[in-house]
């Protein structure tokens, strides 16, 4: 794994640091072809009935308020024009992979890793990689709610308290674990209890043609409030649809969740949580010891 990571360097105090991520690249919107904007087009059109009927509230009203045209691969400066005023966060383009301490870096500074691929027109149901409809059909619009908004930094607030902490990699890799497995039952595949219904928030959910209302209507899952000390023990699987599902009342509630997370950090009680998925890689360990220094 070592082979990968970024390259170390002195930084004149005799410490080794590791240069500022570049992940970073540009959205050369020129190189999408038509077959790209029929793929989006596919799969826009098809979600809007099941957005109208199990998104939340406020997604529903950041999906209006970026104004995504339904035919077209969105522009990710276009979409920052109209999400920026709002919270502040703004979508940049990566070509894929980021490391799990970057990732959470970015979250905080209201930087949001976004990809910009279209998936292949012969898995338009299931793409194991996050794509462009992923992540800004189904993240974005989340990204213009404030209370959302604060949950996300939140997240990368919890991320350098864990930097700070940097005990030994072991540990390390259960905090992320934990940190990963919270991100995943909330952000990711989030339910809200609302006085209309069960509804989404979690973007896998947003963005999943299949998955969107069997989340909330099939009596096959298991829909339970969020516990904390439950989510972060709980392992789950990337490749079919989620039987486990937790619901919360409001982002507000959820941003006292995640500070209650950075409390059982600080205290230690994220150093062992349950083994299991998801495994956590040499790099997103290394991001928690090579690069907080100069960022704290
Ligand atoms: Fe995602």
């Amino acid at each position: 794994m070592r082979g990968d990571a970024p390259t170390h360097f002195e930084n004149g105090t005799g410490a080794s640091v590791i240069p500022p991520p570049s992940h970073f690249i540009e959205q050369d919107y020129s190189r999408y072809v038509e077959r790209d904007h029929e793929t989006w087009k596919t799969l826009y059109n098809r979600m809007i009935p099941f957005w109208e009927r199990y998104a939340n509230r406020h997604y529903l009203e950041g999906l209006a308020r970026l104004q995504l045209h339904p035919g077209r691969v969105p522009r990710l400066e276009q979409v920052n024009g109209f999400l920026n005023p709002l919270t502040g966060f703004q979508a940049r383009a990566v070509s894929g992979y980021i490391p799990a301490f970057e990732f959470f870096d970015c979250l905080r500074n209201r930087v949001f890793p976004t990809t910009i691929r279209v998936r292949p027109t012969d898995q338009l149901d299931y793409y194991p990689e996050p794509d462009i409809f992923h992540d800004v059909a189904g993240h974005v619009p989340m990204h213009t709610d404030r209370a959302f908004a604060e949950v996300l930094v939140r997240f990368g607030e919890c991320a350098h308290e864990a930097a700070r902490r940097r005990t030994d990699p072991q540990a390390i890799a259960s905090n992320i674990r934990a940190m990963a497995r919270f991100f995943w039952f909330t952000v990711e595949f989030g339910l809200m209890r609302t006085p209309q219904g069960i509804k989404a928030y979690g973007s896998g959910l947003l963005s999943s043609h299949g998955e969107l209302e069997h989340s909330i209507e099939s009596p096959a899952v298991q829909r339970y409030p969020l516990q904390l000390e439950w989510a972060i023990n709980q392992g789950f699987e990337i490749d079919h649809y989620q039987p486990l599902l937790f619901t919360v009342e409001s982002f507000d509630a959820l941003y006292e969740e995640v500070g209650r997370l950075i409390v059982w950090m600080r205290e230690g009680k994220l150093d062992n949580v349950a083994l299991g998925e998801p495994e956590i890689n040499a790099r997103d360990i290394e991001s928690f010891f090579g690069t907080a220094d100069h960022r704290l």
